[in-house]
């Protein structure tokens, strides 16, 4: 019998009407989750909102007398069945997966007879940001204490926690620089080079970039001087990837192009380290030594025994990777002919990495703004103007990893962009030196907030800093995540 009216409930349940009126829930549910975190409580378009998810419960409680929405793994179950987002929803649903879980919730249960004000109540008190180590515990009281019987909550599982995905991937990002080691030493021996692992990489990191872009471009602030050269080129891979996803590659160009922008820089296993690292200018012969990277590169992976698997275009841009868009640079061909794709994206995301980095024989080591700007002064000649555009769109006027002194006299780390035109002076930034100046792991903020009594943000840029004028270590931030 219970058996019976279970099948019966699941049937009932698993309607693709219904589907549809839980996803048109969550989907009002996300807006209001975002207007709450720019506007106080009697804003007008937050009050509509709520009056519009309000009818969607409604029209959910007619169709279910249980309103429950649980997490199980990578997936929204509303009562029995598994939300099926379309892909124009698929951001949405990525997004409240990822809130649910920053706040430990697995399950959210809601009384059919719950009020309008008393929806309001609640879902502020879901969505208000949680910096505490117990979350849960902290929007069950704040529950509580509000009378919210109608509201239930359970906690995420133990085992339905997943690593972070910022320590993902980092562990990611290490892996491919010893991976490239390993790769540099079997090949000063002559040994074979496993080149499926080097592409499994590139697959994860192309995964990565899907779903924490900024985290990703944030670990290209880490440089280590002692292995530059590839530390440089995990950093250039990274960033090719992501500049050739944002210009349309399909993933397998885009797995091609990281393999490509992995091994850009291998001929210089041939060059003296004592000419990579020599302080101040190189003489003519050495730098005629220097020069000759480029082609070594193409040399080397020719005659990998593994070469049939690797895309020609690898060839082209440790060929091609100094050559300007102007065709000056080097190495010189006589018969001047078009330059690969490939080498053009890896030249800007090659020469943004280089300038970021601090070098013995460079004076001046580049902020990442500043390095944006000095490339667009070349612009046409040295770079390809859509490619460099969509670089610095993808960037942004203060990218990840810049340093910024707030209005508040608070420094701050910019940790993500955001994308919306009108708030590209407003990104997210964690306060990483409070107004009295001393070092502090503080919080990360939105710069869109708005103060809901003056009505004014909370916290603006007054300008960019140099790390290096106030003693600050920016991957510092980034790899304490990935302990
Ligand atoms: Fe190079
Ligand atoms: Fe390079």
């Amino acid at each position: 019998m219970t058996e019976d009216r279970n099948q019966e409930e699941e049937k009932k349940v698993s309607g693709p009407q219904l589907q549809k009126l839980a996803i048109n829930f969550l989907v009002r549910f996300y807006i209001v989750f975002k207007i709450l975190r720019l506007y106080a409580e009697n804003n007008e378009l937050l009050q509509e909102q709520t009056g519009l998810l309000y009818q969607n419960l409604q029209e959910l409680k007619a169709a279910s007398p249980e309103i429950n929405f649980k997490i199980k793994r990578e997936s929204i179950f509303f009562n029995q069945s598994r939300l099926k987002f379309s892909l124009a929803n698929y951001p949405i649903f990525k997004f409240l997966l990822e809130e649910f879980r920053k706040r430990e919730i697995g399950l959210l249960s809601l009384e059919p007879d719950i009020s309008r004000e008393e929806l309001l109540t609640a879902v502020n008190i879901l969505c208000l940001k949680r910096t505490s180590s117990t979350p849960f515990e902290d929007i069950v009281s704040e529950l509580t204490q509000q009378g919210m019987e109608k509201v239930r909550l359970e906690k995420l599982e133990a085992s339905e926690k997943l690593p972070s995905p910022e320590r993902s991937a980092a562990r990611l990002f290490f892996l491919s620089i010893l991976h490239l080691r390993e790769v540099s030493e079997r090949n000063k021996e002559n040994e074979q080079i496993k080149l499926n692992t080097t592409r499994r990489l590139i697959q994860s990191i192309f995964n990565h970039l899907v779903d924490n872009e900024s985290f990703l471009l944030g670990l290209t602030t880490i440089k280590n001087h002692d292995e530059y050269t590839l530390n440089h080129s995990v950093n250039v891979s990274l960033l090719a990837v992501a500049l050739g996803r944002r210009l349309g590659l399909s993933r397998a160009e885009l797995v091609d192009l990281g393999l490509a922008a992995f091994f850009h820089d291998l001929g210089k296993i041939e060059t003296p380290l004592e000419i990579l690292n020599k302080p101040g200018q190189l003489t003519e012969d050495e730098r005629k030594i220097m020069e000759l990277h480029p082609h070594q590169g193409a040399e080397k992976l020719v005659q990998l025994r593994d070469f049939r698997r690797l895309p020609v275009s690898a060839i082209h841009v440790a060929m091609e990777h100094h050559i300007k868009e102007d065709l000056t640079g080097y190495p010189r061909f006589r018969i001047k002919h078009d330059l690969n794709l490939y080498s053009r994206i890896v030249k800007v995301c090659d020469f943004f990495d280089a300038i970021t980095t601090k070098r013995v024989y460079r004076k001046k080591t580049f902020t990442r703004a500043e390095a944006l700007s000095l490339m667009l002064e070349n612009i046409g000649t040295e770079f390809n103007p859509v490619i460099l555009k969509t670089f610095v769109q993808m960037m942004g006027l203060f990218p990840v990893g810049s340093l910024v002194l707030l209005n508040t006299g608070e420094i701050g780390l910019v940790v993500e962009n955001n994308q919306e035109a009108r708030f590209l002076l407003r990104p997210r930034v964690k306060i990483i030196v409070n107004s009295q100046g001393q070092k502090v792991d503080g919080e990360v903020v939105d710069l869109t907030e708005v103060d809901p009594q003056t009505k004014k943000f909370r916290r603006t840029i007054v300008k960019e800093i140099n790390p290096e004028d106030y003693g600050l270590e920016v991957p510092d931030y980034f790899l304490a995540q990935a302990m």
